[in-house]
């Protein structure tokens, strides 16, 4: 990278999605490919920074030079960002963190026959099964909490409709710096996809928008903001 305008800041970058287990084999998740918090810990690496990255399950080749920490679920990517958030100066929180988890996840492998019954269903087409679930916390919130003065937060919001209204509204509810706001239902953008468009909308006022990119690209546009901020002077 031509500017190497991150160096001597350290990074944490979350990305991919989490897994909430049901029984030891199966697990709640979600479409998050982990490519947007990829690019963004890659594209910190090439801009100086040091970078970890904090991920759920991907098949992604992990960036060079970039220390990575695998987790599976909400709880475990809770622990490691409060572990480095004090080593810190800024958060990209690109993780699609699921939001549910079940609140007691089976010992044995849930059966589709009961106990004792015979397989096969019945003419209401078959046993049921009830799951109880229960709101994983909000990390990043948790993570705007905790920080000291200086320290960057950016999240991430994929909407599906009422784009920049919801993004708004994440942003002053999480407390965080920045939010990309990206409409998952757009053609080209959002999960798995190798493009993204955003609306980048910052707490101190500023709105950029981004067309249609590679997320590398994207990636570049977050970190322009983030390296701004982190040259300004110290706030709060
Ligand atoms: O509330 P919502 O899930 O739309 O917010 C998305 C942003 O919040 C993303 O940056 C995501 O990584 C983060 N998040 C989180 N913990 C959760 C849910 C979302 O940090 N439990």
């Amino acid at each position: 990278h031509p500017v190497k305008d991150l160096l001597g800041r350290r990074i944490l970058v979350t990305a991919g999605p989490t897994r909430e287990p049901l029984d030891p084999v199966r697990f709640l998740s979600n479409r998050s490919s982990g490519k947007m918090g990829y690019a963004v810990a890659r594209m910190a690496r090439y801009r100086g920074a040091s970078v970890v990255l904090v991920s759920g399950p991907t098949w992604l080749e992990p960036p060079a030079g970039v220390e990575v920490v695998r987790v599976e679920t909400a709880e475990q990517m809770q622990a490691a960002c409060h572990q480095w958030l004090p080593e810190v100066d800024a958060v990209v929180m690109a993780a699609a963190v699921a939001d549910f988890r079940a609140v007691s996840p089976s010992e044995a492998k849930i059966k589709r026959e009961a106990d004792g019954a015979p397989g096969g269903g019945d003419a209401a087409g078959g046993r049921r099964l009830l799951l109880e679930l229960v709101a994983v916390p909000d990390i990043l919130a948790s993570l705007a909490q905790r920080r000291r003065p200086g320290q960057v937060l950016v999240g991430f919001a994929a909407e599906t409709g009422r784009l920049e209204d919801l993004a708004r509204e994440k942003l002053r509810r999480k407390g965080v710096d920045l939010i990309v706001a990206n409409d998952v239902t757009r053609p080209g953008a959002g999960f798995e996809s190798e493009t993204n468009a955003a609306i980048l909308l910052g707490a101190d006022g500023t709105r950029t928008e981004v067309p249609l990119v590679a997320k590398e690209s994207l990636a570049d546009r977050i970190l322009d903001w983030v390296a701004a901020r982190l040259a300004g002077p110290a706030r709060d």
